[in-house]
């Protein structure tokens, strides 16, 4: 593992993109003071203070693109969750990658990947947890959000946590990659908080609303609408 340590940056994801031929496979970029942190679906990721985490994961695993790249932000979601666990807290996960614990948000990740003509550069896996930030700062996110010093009462070190989650995701990447979702389908979906539960997902500028009745082999949603139609949703974000 290399480490990347920027004091500020606009966003961790950013620099990994930007910098990505001369940052080596597995390398983690990080930061105290994201300025213009990006979220999915074109939303920001505020700035909480610098005792979160702000990172991105730089992945080279092949010049080509496989399907199996496509699921490890699952695979970051559910070592995200096991190191929650470590600290005694529940969290469940809102598929496909965000975590919520008592129904609050508490961490995100976005995945990027840099393509030049037909060769993948790299995958980019950036994330951003909640670990220790004040209540008055997250009464202002216009989502319900928390944090882990508010979940355990008491604050969280960020180096410990980090090492924590990397070690974990080591452990798995090589047979993930080798051996795709299903790997980890148990595990993830002993922590999914919404199946069997109606939910309504955002596919680009569609919605759908149904039972989310599994998660595939392929980490895929099945979803059963109300006219008893079964829907298979590789991308999206339940609302
Ligand atoms: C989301 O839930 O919408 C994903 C949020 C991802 C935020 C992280 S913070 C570090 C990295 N750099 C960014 O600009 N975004 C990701």
């Amino acid at each position: 593992m290399e480490y990347v340590f920027l004091e500020s940056v606009d966003s961790t994801n950013k620099y990994a993109k930007e910098n990505i031929k001369n940052l080596p496979d597995k390398t983690l970029v990080y930061t105290h003071n994201q300025t213009a942190g990006r979220g999915r679906l074109e939303r920001k990721w505020s700035f909480c203070g610098e005792d979160n985490i702000y990172a991105s994961l730089v992945l080279k695993p092949s010049s080509d693109m496989k399907e199996v790249y496509s699921n490890l932000t699952q695979l970051l979601c559910l070592v995200l969750s096991q190191t929650f666990e470590d600290y005694g807290v529940i969290p469940k996960i809102k598929w496909p990658n965000d975590i919520q614990i008592n129904g609050k948000k508490i961490s995100g990740i976005l995945a990027e990947g840099v393509i030049e003509g037909w060769k993948l550069e790299g995958l980019v896996l950036g994330f951003g947890i909640n670990l220790n930030t004040k209540i008055e700062i997250l009464s202002k996110i216009n989502q319900p959000a928390t944090s882990l010093n508010i979940e355990i009462g008491q604050d969280v070190d960020k180096e410990i946590f980090l090492k924590k989650v990397l070690e974990k995701f080591c452990l798995l990447y090589d047979s993930f990659i080798e051996n795709g979702f299903l790997l980890i389908r148990e595990d993830y979906i002993r922590r999914a908080g919404f199946l069997n539960k109606e939910v309504t997902v955002r596919v680009f500028d569609k919605s759908i609303t149904g039972i989310a009745k599994d998660i595939t082999d392929t980490g895929a949603l099945k979803l059963v609408d109300n006219e008893n139609k079964e829907h298979v949703l590789l991308i999206g974000d339940i609302l």
